[in-house]
């Protein structure tokens, strides 16, 4: 156990990295918890009209997510299923509760996405498509992520043969309800009719 204990922990620091914070602080743009949503993630670094930061956002959270995933298959040569998977969950905690902003993070969408393409590639990769055609289509970032993390462990179980007892399923069920928690304030201002637009800057409360 001592070896999945610094899995957990290592996978949780790499998470709790936040890039979105860190690349509108840099650039100049300020703190982009007090901007739109408030949230750390690429949707909300959109809304300080800059592409370019939102795209360098999703990607840096992405590739978060699926590097812990790589580094637990390349260091944990035993029980390398496990680790992944243990990583991939840990490295979503802890971008949704980062040490670095007192436990206040995302909403796990970026990191949960590269988790899912390191750890499951090609139920990551529809999950990937799931995402950008519920976001393009609804021209909703929310209503993407939550239909991506519904798709996600949908498409790990046909995958699987409907095998729950492959060490895929519980990751995958685990981070997608994380990512559906996290969106509980999305869900209510989807259901009232309220929540913003992709790129959107209107101010709305997280
Ligand atoms: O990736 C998070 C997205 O689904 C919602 O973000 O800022 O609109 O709450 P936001």
């Amino acid at each position: 156990w001592p070896l999945m204990a610094g899995v957990a922990f290592i996978a949780y620091l790499i998470g709790s990295i936040p890039f979105g914070m860190l690349i509108t602080q840099i650039s100049g743009v300020g703190d982009i918890r007090k901007i739109g949503s408030g949230n750390i993630g690429a949707t909300n670094v959109l809304r300080t009209g800059s592409k370019k930061l939102a795209a360098l956002t999703l990607l840096c959270d992405m590739g978060k997510g699926a590097f812990a995933v790589l580094c637990a298959y390349i260091f944990c040569v035993s029980y390398t299923s496990q680790a992944e998977a243990l990583a991939a969950i840990c490295v979503v905690i802890g971008h949704c509760f980062p040490i670095w902003l007192g436990f206040k993070g995302g909403k796990g969408v970026a990191t949960g996405l590269g988790a899912a393409l390191a750890l499951t590639p090609f139920a990551g990769i529809l999950c990937c498509i799931v995402w950008l055609l519920g976001a393009k289509l609804s021209k909703i970032s929310s209503v993407g992520a939550l239909s991506a993390f519904v798709a996600w462990p949908l498409l790990v179980i046909i995958f699987n043969q409907f095998d729950l007892q492959t060490p895929l399923v519980f990751p995958a069920l685990v981070i997608s309800l994380l990512v559906m928690w996290r969106h509980q304030a999305n869900i209510h201002r989807l259901i009232n009719n309220t929540e913003p637009r992709i790129g959107e800057k209107k101010e709305q409360s997280p």
